[in-house]
């Protein structure tokens, strides 16, 4: 019998985790599941219902969230990153969606990226990687993502605009109450500053077969 492999991959906005995920996934032939689209979902669902993200009851959205939700193209827009933020800090949000994950690993495994995969969803996890990198080189790579023109006189005013919401964002996901992202004490952390993609892949590769054999 094969052994069922949980691979929980943390780390704060725009580290890599997304990427690095979904190519172990592939790698090691998991199904993966990018769980900060649930709650992108929940408060895409709020929003077209016309309700306040941070003041109506969202667990009741939350409770009905289904992997075909998160196959919508328009959850990664920015009054959606706003609205997820809010849902995500709500402690019966984040309980209406524990069972989801939980499943989502089934009999043979999975992996999954978010900010509480390792210390809360699957404490118990095979392998636990912390994905991070400094907020400059999250918000080059997020800036290199969005941008239309790479050319743009104002580069770096850009640049350092997308850091100051990095770090402001860090600031509110590592205070808040519920599930702050945190590292959890048996995670690896894979520091992504110097490394290419492919890099990280095969660093997590080596962690993973050194944890699992
Ligand atoms: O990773 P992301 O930007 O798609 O996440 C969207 C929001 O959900 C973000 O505010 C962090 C939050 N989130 C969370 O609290 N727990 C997770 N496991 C995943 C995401």
């Amino acid at each position: 019998m094969t052994r069922r492999l949980v691979i929980a991959v943390d780390g704060p906005a725009a580290a890599g985790k997304g990427t690095l995920a979904k190519r172990l996934a592939a790698a090691l032939d998991l199904p993966y599941l990018d769980t900060g689209l649930l709650y992108r979902a929940t408060g895409r669902r709020m929003i077209d219902a016309g309700l306040d993200p941070e003041h109506a009851p969202a667990e009741t959205f939350a409770a009905t969230v289904g992997l075909e939700d998160l196959r919508r193209t328009d959850l990664r827009v920015p009054e959606v990153d706003r609205a997820a933020s809010l849902v995500a800090a709500q402690p019966a949000v984040r309980r209406a969606l524990v069972d989801l994950q939980r499943r989502f690993a089934g009999v043979h495994g999975a992996v999954l990226d978010g900010r509480d995969i390792g210390t809360v969803i699957f404490p118990d996890a095979s392998v636990k990687l912390f994905i991070t990198a400094s907020p400059r080189t999250r918000a080059e790579r997020r800036w290199e993502q969005l941008a239309t023109d790479p050319g743009v006189p104002d580069r770096e005013e850009q640049i350092s605009r997308v850091e100051r919401e990095i770090v402001a964002r860090d600031a509110a996901d590592s205070s808040r109450s519920v599930a702050p992202l945190r590292v959890a004490p048996d995670a690896v952390r894979i520091e992504t500053d110097s490394l290419s993609a492919d890099e990280v892949l095969a660093e997590a590769l080596r962690i993973v077969a050194r944890m699992t054999r």
